[in-house]
């Protein structure tokens, strides 16, 4: 009998910003004169830096000559960008990561939801709570996450790490032992950094217990305080635990040209297996590659012009973070994130549900941010609102905040 996967049965209503994305749609139509700013989900609005353009048209360029013209790309990515990735994001951080560790992809949120294929469906996850629900849905899809638990909304197979403003929003060690730890600093949705000595304490727990760390390292461009971990390898022992995911639409403006990579350490092993292999059998057997012309873009954010506009670029965002964080906490909110992250996680006046003040802030200020428990149980009473707006925007939503 033909049946449908069993596993996204399970999945319980739709994906967090498609539901976000459906109320704002919703309101709009209702209001058609009222214009509403969207702070929900990470999406850039500054145009492409001018450097990755001219790379961009010089390789649209090249594809329509005869000795410019590239087909399939090679599984893995092209050489010029898995060089680029090595030497600017680790070498030059004193990590060892080599060229042939490095996976280019069509975006970190493919590689975050794909990763798990290679593990065992008994492997135990462990995931922070709040947490990017890319990770969770993933593995429920893949049928590790056991019965969900309505009432609660939490899996019955699934570990929670809180994070909650009592532990700064990192999590502590689980008590029981998990075989895949999904990490992701700076945070989504909360906004917290991670130390180095904190971040170490994860490898060798994860060392002495022979899990994996995934570390989703996305927004490590908005670090802005010194001696912050940008890179889980400069922690010592983390080649032989940690696969680490990159995003280039939050660094450089990619969430619609999709870009991304991953880095396995070929001493990566679950058992004996070594997972730099499995995942490079995943890439051949599935995936054609990012296209040519996107990996030249790529290729231009490490250029020195690429990397003094996009510094820019990243200042913009920032100085959004740090318009709502501090106009928020005038306004009395407690405020947290915003300073290494592109982020602001507040808490909830008069302690209302998530999704009762985004009715609230939707229907009284027009504007849609992100409800925190849509990021887990210990998100309820929280809200995430992103400095990827316009200026002008920004300053708006502010405003309309603060008269509401
Ligand atoms: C978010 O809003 O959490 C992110 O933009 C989602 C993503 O990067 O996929």
């Amino acid at each position: 009998m033909l049946k449908a996967n069993q596993d996204y049965l399970k999945l319980p209503g739709s994906y967090l910003f498609s539901t976000v994305a459906k109320k704002q749609r919703e309101y709009q139509e209702a209001n058609p004169d009222r214009k509403v700013i969207r702070l929900s989900i990470g999406d850039v609005t500054q145009p492409i830096a001018p450097a990755i353009i001219k790379a961009l048209h010089e390789a649209v360029d090249e594809m329509g000559t005869e000795e410019g013209f590239h087909g399939y790309a090679p599984d893995l990515g092209y050489e010029f960008l898995r060089n680029a990735v090595a030497e600017n994001d680790y070498k030059a951080r004193g990590c060892e990561v080599s060229p042939d560790e490095v996976f280019i992809s069509d975006g970190a949120k493919g590689d975050c939801g794909n990763i798990q294929e290679i593990f065992d469906k008994d492997c135990r996850i462990a995931v922070c709570d709040p947490v990017y629900p890319v990770y969770v849905d993933t593995n429920v899809m893949a049928g590790r996450t056991g019965v969900y638990d309505e009432k609660s909304g939490v899996w019955s197979d699934v570990i929670y790490m809180p994070c909650t403003a009592e532990n700064g929003f990192t999590p502590e060690l689980p008590g029981q032992k998990p075989d895949i730890i999904y990490l992701c600093f700076p945070n989504n949705p909360t906004g917290a950094s991670i130390t180095k000595e904190s971040l170490q304490k994860w490898v060798d727990y994860a060392n002495e217990n022979g899990a994996v760390i995934i570390y989703d390292a996305a927004y490590e461009a908005y670090i802005s305080e010194a001696g912050l971990p940008h890179s889980i390898y400069e922690c010592e022992g983390a080649r032989n635990c940690a696969i680490e995911i990159h995003s280039f639409s939050k660094n450089a403006g990619f969430t619609g040209l999709r870009l991304g990579y991953t880095v396995i350490p070929r001493e990566l092993k679950a058992g004996d297996t070594a997972l730099h292999a499995l995942w490079a059998r995943r890439h051949g057997t599935k995936y054609n590659g990012a296209p040519y012309i996107v990996q030249k873009a790529g290729l231009a954010v490490y250029s020195d012009e690429g990397k003094a506009q996009l510094k820019e670029q990243i200042a913009y965002y920032m100085k959004n973070a740090s318009d709502i964080r501090e106009g928020l906490k005038a306004m009395g909110y407690e405020v947290y994130g915003g300073v290494n992250a592109p982020y602001i996680w507040l808490k909830t006046p008069g302690n209302l549900s998530s999704w009762d003040f985004f009715d609230r802030l939707l229907e009284n200020a027009g504007v849609v941010g992100t409800p925190g428990s849509g990021f887990g149980p210990s998100g309820e009473h929280y809200f995430r609102l992103t400095a990827f707006g316009s200026r002008e925007n920004t300053a708006e939503a502010l405003k309309r905040i603060k008269e509401m």
